[in-house]
């Protein structure tokens, strides 16, 4: 008998990968390959969308080829995708209009500021599920439509189409040049401030506060459930789930239940709670986001927190600064000394994120002395991480506690590139006093795509099968005491503040 397989796309933000699965959630082959970052201006980010729509045409041949498999034994594919990275492009041609602006990028931040003084905020946050923020997709095509008078008369005549990675990457996959099918699923629409949590709709107050036509959005599909089929690169490939990479990450640890949670260290990090059919507003600056749709089921709902840089912290330390020449360096060098020399920096690139929502905060670094060395500011770059994931742990607990259906954190799986770094797992362990777990599996994001599409499929029976993937791989024991903690988290809180103070200046 042919044996069939399911393949995942991860469009993340440095990379994409095509990552081949069998049925015990093995990876059977990986094509992966980067796309360049485009920084034109302090605070802007973007992305050639018709380079990623290039490299991903090579790497899903080139995973086949390696897997020695045909398309005929590709049982379903699944995308997931890099949230809230937002794109315009021709409906006839399929050209992108502009450099796809990523989600680091903060250029709507003035934009949100003066929106900020005409506008119900707490409406918006209960429909869209959080605070207004340049955060979010939908500000995005508002800054786009106003900067280009003319493109705003083409998305008015209907001849554009907006999209995420994931509406991009579709749109591409299942039509050729001459275009396909035109959706998104309700993690990434969620994404956009565009969407009602509750309905999981367009909602219209949302698109009259942001000035958005409904013509140029895609339609909302369920994250799990088909959505068509490829013409290209290879024909022939049912698509059986699109999701937001860390929604799929969460899929991927199988954190199925209400109460699971998992945080992934990639670009950024990225705790997220299921609180299953619940939609639990956070009163701790949490965002409330669509955890997964699935076909004829009811939607299951994450509380989630996310830190826009972790790995780009690194990159930059290693890129921009030159003090490592390779990112796994930093953790070698952080070694060398047992504390930070009193210094602390806090990596607000794209301001403040979750809990502390900053739109204009700028990174800083304090607690200089002649005392500091590379080896102490290694090790504050990484302490950063940990502090941030503290920060929202804190905040996870808090509304767990409110919310009175969720337990608090008993663990924290973890995943990603960064979980290979000790040092970084042993001080988030410290940092949050929670033990920190690691699968076997760090391609999570992956494959909870192919999870999401493998189930979709009805390649795997239900999400039992599943959980038996889960094996773990390594543990961290909170060891710090909790006087040095505390102290520790207060000066943190205190950098954080003047971070916040330094970007109004
Ligand atoms: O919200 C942004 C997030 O989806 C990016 O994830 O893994 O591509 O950095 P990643």
């Amino acid at each position: 008998m042919t044996e069939h397989y399911i393949a995942a796309l991860d469009q993340g933000t440095t990379s994409t990968r095509c990552i081949v699965f069998d049925r015990h959630g093995r990876m059977v082959s990986v094509a992966q390959h980067e796309h360049h970052q485009h920084f034109p201006q302090p605070g802007w980010v973007e992305h050639d969308a018709a380079e990623i729509w290039a490299v991903t045409r090579r790497i899903i041949p080139e995973a086949l080829r390696k897997a020695k498999i045909s398309a005929r034994q590709i049982a379903a594919l699944g995308i997931a995708n890099q949230r809230e990275t937002t794109v315009l492009w021709d409906r006839t041609t399929g050209t992108p209009l502009h450099r796809a602006i990523v989600w680091q990028d903060t250029r709507t931040s003035g934009m949100i500021s003066n929106l900020s003084s005409h506008v119900d905020l707490q409406d918006i946050t209960h429909r869209a599920g959080a605070p207004l923020s340049n955060y979010f997709s939908g500000p995005r095509l508002k800054w786009l439509l106003e900067s280009d008078p003319r493109l705003h008369e083409r998305v008015l005549a209907g001849d554009v189409l907006f999209g995420t990675m994931d509406s991009w990457l579709v749109w591409n996959l299942t039509g050729g040049p001459n275009g396909g099918i035109h959706m998104t699923d309700a993690t990434n629409a969620s994404r956009t401030m565009l969407m009602n949590l509750e309905t999981l709709e367009w909602d219209p107050v949302l698109l009259g506060v942001f000035g958005i036509p409904q013509s140029v959005l895609p339609e909302i599909r369920p994250s799990l459930g088909a959505v068509g089929i490829t013409v290209d690169p290879v024909p022939g490939i049912r698509i059986c789930s699109v999701i937001g990479d860390q929604q799929a990450a969460l899929i991927g640890q199988t954190a199925l239940r209400a109460g699971e949670a998992k945080c992934t260290f990639g670009t950024g990090s990225f705790l997220l709670l299921n609180t299953g059919a619940d939609l639990v507003r956070s009163r701790r600056g949490l965002i409330s986001t669509v955890a997964y749709t699935a076909e004829g089921e009811p939607p299951v709902y994450a509380l989630e927190g996310a830190n826009p840089a972790a790995g780009t912290l690194v990159d930059w330390f290693r890129d921009h600064i030159g003090a490592i020449r390779s990112s796994a360096e930093i953790e070698t060098l952080a070694s060398q000394v047992d504390d930070c020399g009193g210094c602390y920096v806090v990596p607000s690139f794209s301001g403040l994120l979750a809990p502390h929502w900053v739109t204009t905060a700028q990174g800083i670094v304090v607690g200089l002395t002649s005392y500091v060395t590379r080896a102490h500011l290694a090790r504050a770059v990484l302490q950063a991480t940990a502090f941030q994931t503290r920060d929202l742990v804190e905040a996870m607990n808090s509304d767990a506690r409110d919310a009175g259906t969720l337990a608090q954190a008993r663990y924290l799986a973890v995943d990603g590139g960064m979980t290979a770094n000790n040092l970084l797992m042993q001080m988030v362990a410290d940092l949050t006093n929670v033990p920190v777990v690691r699968p076997m599996m760090a391609e999570t994001v992956a494959l909870g795509a192919a999870y999401s599409a493998g189930l979709a499929a009805g390649y795997w029976a239900d999400k039992a099968v599943l959980r038996r993937n889960w094996k773990k791989a390594a543990e961290w024991q909170p060891h710090m005491k909790p006087d040095t903690r505390d102290g520790e988290v207060i000066r943190w809180t205190h950098a954080v503040r003047l971070a916040a103070e330094w970007g109004r200046l």
